[in-house]
C-alpha cells in the first residue's frame, strides 16, 4: 500500500570520506543527516557547514534529522541549505506548529520527531501541519542500538490517526532498522525506514539498499 523508501544515515559511514560514502548508495531515497549537538543528546556530529557540503556532492534529496536543542531557532538555517527535509524534535521545540511552518515556508518539507517514550496523542492535532513524523526506535544519540520492540504499538496507532489524515505524510522509523526488524516496523505501519549501521556496516551499501526495502515490502 504504502511504497517503502529507504534512507541510510550517513552517521554509520566514514566522516573522512563523505562524498565516496555518498556515491555508494546510488538506490537510496534520500540521504539521512543526523545532526546532534551534545546537548539534546549526549553526542556531537556535524552542523550547518557540513550539511551545506553534503548538498552540493550529492544529488539525493536531503533528510535532516535535528537532534539538537533550540530546534525554533535553528533549524530553518537547514531548510534554507536545501534539504528536502527537516525534522526537528518534539521534546526540543517551544513552537512546533510555528517552526513547522517556518520550514514549509522556507522550501522544505517539515518533520517532526519523537523519542521513544513520548506519546504521539498530543500531537495528532497538528499532523496538518506536518509532512513527515518520526518516530525514534532507539534512544537518539547512537547508531548501532538495538530496535525497541516497545515503540510498534506506538507505530500502530500512528498509523490509524495518519490514514484518516487529510493530507499524506510520511511515518519514519529511525534506529536498529535491519532486515529482521524492518519487517515489524513495516507490518506496524511505517513506511520510511532510516538505516545506518545495517547499510554502511554492509560489503555492498547499496544492495543492502535494495535488501532492506525489498524486506519492507513484505
Ligand atoms: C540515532 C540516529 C540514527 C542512527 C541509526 O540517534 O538518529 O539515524 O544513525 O543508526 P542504526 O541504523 O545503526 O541504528
Ligand atoms: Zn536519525
Amino acid at each position: 500500500l504504502h511504497s517503502p523508501r529507504l534512507h541510510p544515515s550517513i552517521l554509520s559511514a566514514d566522516f573522512a570520506r563523505l562524498a565516496e560514502e555518498l556515491a555508494r548508495i546510488p538506490s537510496a531515497d534520500a540521504v539521512h543527516v543526523d545532526v546532534m549537538d551534545n546537548h539534546f543528546v549526549p553526542n556531537l556530529t556535524l552542523g550547518l557547514p557540513v550539511v551545506q557540503a553534503i548538498r552540493a556532492a550529492t544529488a539525493l534529496p536531503l533528510d535532516i534529522h535535528l537532534m539538537i536543542a533550540d530546534a525554533d531557532r535553528w533549524a530553518p538555517d537547514y531548510a534554507e541549505a536545501g534539504a528536502e527535509s527537516v525534522t526537528f524534535h518534539a521534546e526540543a521545540s517551544g513552537a512546533p506548529v510555528r517552526l513547522a511552518r517556518e520550514l514549509r515556508a522556507r522550501g522544505s518539507r517539515a518533520g517532526m520527531a519523537l523519542k521513544p517514550a513520548t506519546p504521539v496523542e498530543p500531537y495528532l492535532d497538528m499532523l496538518p501541519e506536518l509532512d513527515m513524523l518520526l518516530l525514534m526506535t532507539v534512544e537518539p544519540g547512537f547508531g548501532g542500538q538495538a530496535f525497541l520492540d516497545v515503540v510498534l504499538p506506538k507505530i500502530r496507532r500512528a498509523r490509524a490517526a495518519l490514514d484518516g489524515a487529510a493530507t499524506p505524510l510520511a511515518l519514519q522509523v529511525d534506529g536498529g532498522v535491519n532486515r529482521d526488524t524492518i519487517e515489524r516496523a513495516a507490518e506496524a505501519g511505517a513506511d520510511t525506514f532510516v538505516a545506518g549501521s545495517a547499510v554502511f556496516g554492509a560489503d555492498d551499501p547499496d544492495a543492502a539498499v535494495v535488501a532492506l526495502r525489498d524486506a519492507a515490502r513484505h
